[in-house]
């Protein structure tokens, strides 16, 4: 495709499927060194293998868990013995159920916290050692939950919101060092676990469709191509920023409910 990343590495915790494997496939097709991350052995060596097939074989899986920062430490310094220097880090491994907090457990609450907020603090806080300095992008992945409180979300909104915090948190002691630390908030995207959860019926769909102002969703490209620019000389200013790639969801209600559809 095209040669923007080369010599440069990428490293993605939650990187064995959809929108974080989805910017992984891109860097990779703009001659990036891939480092990947998640929980399942099986998922995370099938994803290293098919991003080894678009980038001459300079992708590496390691099985780790966000939620053990030893085990991240010891991925990212495995990506530097490999590699060397980091240019991009993505923080994008999550997880999501749909539960009224009366039906989610202490556990419940805490497992998503600890995976989003906590995973995030760790994969961040613990890359820092072996970033390419200055010129590095750190990038989480946020949400909408994190602005706008959902039924249902409640471990999500308050995780994302932490996410959100966290960011320009980071932005401001890591700047002087020309690290820069934003944020992508993705509006819904097709084809990923994350609305196949929250929208697991056709009807479910149409409903969320019809609030987003585009119509329709975003696709995995629509949200590499942010990352991407993230990573750029382009964004050599970007920094503490919290960018939403949702199709102006988070602008308002989009439906046009109060005026019987006229938004249509
Ligand atoms: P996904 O495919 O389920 O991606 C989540 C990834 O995180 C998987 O690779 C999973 O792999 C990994 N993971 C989960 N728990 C982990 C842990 N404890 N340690 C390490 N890795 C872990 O979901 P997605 O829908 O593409 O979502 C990706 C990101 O986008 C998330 O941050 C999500 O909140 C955000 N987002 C998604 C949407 C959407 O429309 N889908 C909208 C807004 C924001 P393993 O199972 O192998 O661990
Ligand atoms: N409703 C209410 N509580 C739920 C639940 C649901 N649908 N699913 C899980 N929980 C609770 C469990 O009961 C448990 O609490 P308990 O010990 O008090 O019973 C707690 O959450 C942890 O569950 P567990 O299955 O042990 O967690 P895990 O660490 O193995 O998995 C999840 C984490 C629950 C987030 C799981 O859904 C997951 O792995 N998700 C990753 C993929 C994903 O969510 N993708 C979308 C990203 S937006």
């Amino acid at each position: 495709m095209g040669n923007s990343q080369a010599g440069k590495t990428l490293f993605v915790a939650g990187g064995s499927s959809g929108i974080n494997l989805g910017i992984a496939r891109r860097f990779a097709l703009e001659g990036a060194n891939v480092a990947l991350i998640s929980r399942s052995p099986e998922k995370i060596a099938a994803a290293a293998a098919e991003i080894s097939a678009l980038n001459g074989g300079r992708a590496i899986g390691v099985a780790a868990d966000v939620r053990d920062y030893d085990a991240v430490e010891a991925a990212l310094k495995q990506t530097h013995d490999r590699f060397g220097d980091i240019d991009t880090v993505l923080s994008g491994a999550a997880g999501n159920f749909v539960a009224p907090a009366l039906g989610m457990s202490a556990n419940g609450f805490k497992t998503v916290v600890d995976i989003d907020l906590i995973g995030t603090f760790n994969v961040l806080r613990a890359s820092y050692a072996f970033l390419r300095k200055p010129g590095a992008s750190l990038i989480s992945i946020t949400a909408g939950q994190a602005t706008r409180a959902s039924m249902f979300q409640a471990h999500v909104c308050a995780a994302k919101a932490g996410i959100n915090m966290l960011t320009q948190c980071l932005a401001l002691e890591w700047g002087p060092a020309g690290v820069r630390v934003n944020a992508i908030s993705p509006g819904p995207i097709g084809d990923t676990e994350g609305m196949a959860r929250l929208a697991p019926t056709p009807e479910a769909e149409a409903r969320i469709k019809a609030r987003v102002p585009m119509r329709r969703y975003g696709t995995k490209d629509e949200i590499a191509d942010m990352a991407l620019f993230l990573s750029s000389d382009g964004a050599a200013y970007v920094n503490g920023a919290i960018i939403p790639v949702d199709g102006g969801s988070g602008c308002g209600d989009g439906g046009g409910d109060a005026l019987g559809g006229l938004g249509d």
